[in-house]
């Protein structure tokens, strides 16, 4: 008989106390390698681990969670992997887009996706149109995302209204209606944050593992949120 795996805790105490968990989904490539397969294979199983992330998000009730899907220094991959990379992200669309809708699920884009192809661009506003009201978990995806950029603009817009204050420039950023970042979170081992909300990093928990982002699933999120009850934030006080 086939053994079960034991339930994934549900509602709002699975999040043990986060609101808002990012992740730089990473490993991909060497997820494909280490089965002899082609790098947009490994995108592939990253899109299911995708998949399963984000129901696990919504089923804990988690209120955002934000995904590194396509960073703006990505454009100097070869083109072939670019194609690809933007069509599994329409695929995703197509495909998943009702049943996050249904959920109640809200997407929300960051960074500059007009960059993409003018199809890929048509299927995220209509994604974005569609999920605007829902009220459930936000699924924030990061495309052609630069840390650095983002700040510079919000910079550029604080500075044509005043003063350029910490309110006023974090009203200017890409997730200024977002909850603060709890908790970031890398796949693969590697230990750095790669131009990923800098800003909204300043005191979130950093949690590193070394599983390859294709092998990540909900269990892998509790194991990242259960670390993350654990920890004690003191946001510099004492
Ligand atoms: C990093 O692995 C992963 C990426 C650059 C892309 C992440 C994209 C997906 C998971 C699929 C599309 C996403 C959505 C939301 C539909 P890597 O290629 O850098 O791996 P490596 O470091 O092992 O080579």
């Amino acid at each position: 008989m086939a053994s079960k795996a034991a339930p994934l805790q549900s509602g709002s105490g699975a999040a043990r106390g986060a609101r808002h968990v990012a992740i730089i989904m990473d490993g991909n490539g060497r997820w494909a390698k280490k089965r002899l397969l082609p790098r947009a294979a490994g995108h592939k199983a990253g899109v299911d681990a995708v998949r399963k992330t984000v129901r696990a998000a919504q089923d804990m009730g988690l209120e955002c969670l934000t995904l590194y899907a396509f960073s703006s220094e990505n454009w100097k991959r070869p083109e072939q992997e670019i194609m690809e990379l933007t069509g599994l992200m329409k695929r995703f669309i197509k495909a998943d887009l009702d049943e996050f809708h249904s959920n109640n699920v809200r997407l929300r884009i960051i960074g500059n996706y007009t960059a993409f192809e003018p199809e890929a661009v048509e299927l995220i506003e209509g994604a974005l149109a569609k999920t605007a009201n829902n009220t459930g978990c936000t699924l924030v995806i990061a495309l052609n995302y630069g840390s650095q950029d983002e700040l510079v603009r919000a910079a550029n817009r604080a500075a044509q209204k005043g003063e350029i204050t910490l309110e006023a420039l974090e009203t200017e950023l890409d997730t200024a209606d977002l909850p603060p970042l709890d908790l970031l979170i890398r796949t693969s081992g590697e230990i750095r944050l790669s131009n990923f909300l800098l800003w909204q990093a300043a005191y979130a928990e950093l949690y590193f593992t070394d599983m390859l982002w294709p092998d990540f699933d909900g269990k892998a999120l509790a194991t990242a949120l259960e670390s993350f009850a654990g920890r004690e934030r003191r946001y510099g006080g004492l």
